[in-house]
């Protein structure tokens, strides 16, 4: 098959979360798989690569033609032909969303309408025709929308687009100025009803157009057709229901690999995990705390934002970060950025506590050393599409301790579900208290089962979480939606 990617990120070119993850190994699977992939995001400021070679693309937005250069490079490890638009909207300033402030810039619906409109025109430009254009959240949403609107009849016949939503919280929502940018017609890109009336909204687009929605786990698709989970969308979804699908996830399992990692002073693997309880011993005293290879430690490697359960953590009036750490028979270090507020709190509790310790910022290194080094990992997530970082965790022998939602509840089993492939914790309610519970009944098995836990580690341990088995649903998938063909106008 020939597929084209278009995204705002991709490893290990851009990445700010888990897309870029996402992105960059199944493009690079599917290619080992033999199909043609070619792949399209920005050149952000910063982004180092080879140039093998520049096109000339030429972009129909706003009122003009925008004359872009694409630089093409070559995916590692791949033949996958990579293509960098550079444009002053992504080469002249740092960041991909925004600025370190992690304020939005003010023109992303142009940053990224311009993205996915140049999509068109580097395929002309390089005349090659894909059979299946894969686009992902909202950055791209209007790729399946220009596809079936503008670029229709421009020679893309049979090719079909897959949209792939991540995380339907962020919508891409722009106010009505931006569309005589995108050339499109309010009823592609707006929201009709209630507060919304008359904003655009670049992922309702993208589900509305597309001819197959996807997103990453089989239960995520289930939530987002509901009010709880949907973030407004539910209902658009739920019309969609027949071309709907959930396809877990796979981690690199070259880089997340405890056998070969270069970032853990020490390799480790089911046989050998007295070195994992030294690389705990290590982790301890770099970061701080103090080493003692029987306390139970709690990691955590995550954006600090609301969807990952930090309000319930350790936002205002909340005591569940406090009472852990009060009862003092666990450590806990966390590796993160995002809201100001939740920084602030995490800086101030590690200063009163001896058993936190908080890096703020974005370390790989470290977040190797804690999938390593730590007897748990913690992930109380409100939603959770699909999250990697579980995956790394059971992968790694780290119990993963997580709410039951999205690809959460589709990769850690409880003892309740399954006692011989126990291999985490998880809990049901969205509370301080619940996550409290979690913990407390997690640092008492640690106490008094060890057996259990050496058990649910060689369980994580003994998962396929890699790329093999996904990659292939989505060709499934991609094939699946040649033979049935264009979704039908509506
Ligand atoms: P999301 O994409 O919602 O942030 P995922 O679990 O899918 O969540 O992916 C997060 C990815 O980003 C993982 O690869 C994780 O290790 C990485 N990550 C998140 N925060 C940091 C950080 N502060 N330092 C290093 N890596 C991080
Ligand atoms: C999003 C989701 C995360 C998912 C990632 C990659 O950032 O929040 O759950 O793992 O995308 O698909």
């Amino acid at each position: 098959l020939k597929i084209l990617m278009v995204s705002s990120e991709a490893v290990p070119f851009a990445k700010s979360g888990g897309l870029a993850d996402m992105v960059g190994s199944l493009a690079k699977h599917l290619a080992g798989l033999g199909h043609d992939v070619k792949m399209l995001i920005p050149a952000y400021r910063g982004v180092d690569y080879t140039r093998e070679e520049s096109i000339n693309v030429s972009v129909n937005v706003g009122f003009r033609t925008e004359n872009t250069v694409c630089g093409r490079t070559t995916l590692a490890g791949s033949n996958v032909s990579v293509y960098l638009l550079e444009h002053p909207y992504f080469t002249e300033r740092k960041g991909i969303y925004g600025n370190e402030e992690e304020e939005f810039f003010a023109d992303n619906a142009k940053r990224f309408a311009l993205l996915s409109r140049a999509a068109f025109s580097l395929l002309r430009a390089i005349d090659w025709k894909p059979d299946v254009i894969h686009s992902h959240d909202w950055p791209t949403a209007l790729v399946p929308v220009y596809l079936r609107t503008l670029e229709r009849n421009q020679g893309f016949e049979g090719t079909i687009s897959l949209f792939t939503i991540h995380n339907i919280g962020y919508q891409g929502i722009f106010s009505l100025h931006d569309l005589h940018y995108t050339r499109l017609r309010l009823k592609d890109v707006c929201l009709e009803k209630g507060e919304h009336l008359e904003q655009l909204n670049f992922l309702r687009g993208g589900i509305r157009c597309a001819d197959y929605v996807s997103t990453v786990s089989p239960q995520y698709a289930r939530e987002i057709r509901t009010t709880r989970f949907g973030h407004g969308l539910e209902a658009e979804l739920e019309k969609r229901r027949e071309d709907l699908f959930g396809i877990l996830n796979g981690i690199d399992a070259e880089i997340w690999n405890p056998e070969t990692d270069s970032y853990l002073p020490l390799n480790y693997s089911k046989t050998s995990l007295e070195k994992k309880l030294q690389v705990k011993t290590i982790l301890q005293e770099e970061s701080g705390l103090s080493v003692d290879p029987g306390i139970p430690l709690i990691g955590i490697v995550s954006r600090l934002v609301e969807q990952k359960g930090f309000r319930e953590l350790c936002g205002p009036g909340e005591t569940a970060l406090k009472d852990i750490l009060d009862r003092g028979d666990c450590q806990i270090v966390i590796l993160g950025t995002g809201e100001k507020w939740c920084e602030e709190v995490l800086r101030s509790l590690a200063a009163e506590y001896e058993n936190l310790r908080v890096r703020i910022g974005f370390d790989e290194k470290l977040a190797h050393m804690i999938e390593g080094g730590s007897d748990f990992f913690l992930m109380p997530s409100r939603y959770e599409p699909c999250g990697l970082n579980q995956m790394y965790s059971l992968r790694y022998g780290t119990v993963p301790i997580v709410r039951r939602t999205g690809g959460l509840a589709d990769t850690v089993i409880s003892r309740e579900e399954d006692p011989a492939r126990e291999n985490g914790f998880l809990f049901e309610e969205i509370t301080g208290e619940a996550i409290r519970s979690a913990v407390a009944e997690a640092v008492r098995i640690y106490r008094e089962e060890p057996d259990r836990i050496l058990r649910m580690r060689m369980n994580g341990m003994s998962e396929d979480f890699s790329w093999n088995h996904s990659a292939e649903r989505y060709v499934e998938l991609y094939r699946y939606g040649l033979r049935r063909g264009r979704h039908p106008d509506t």
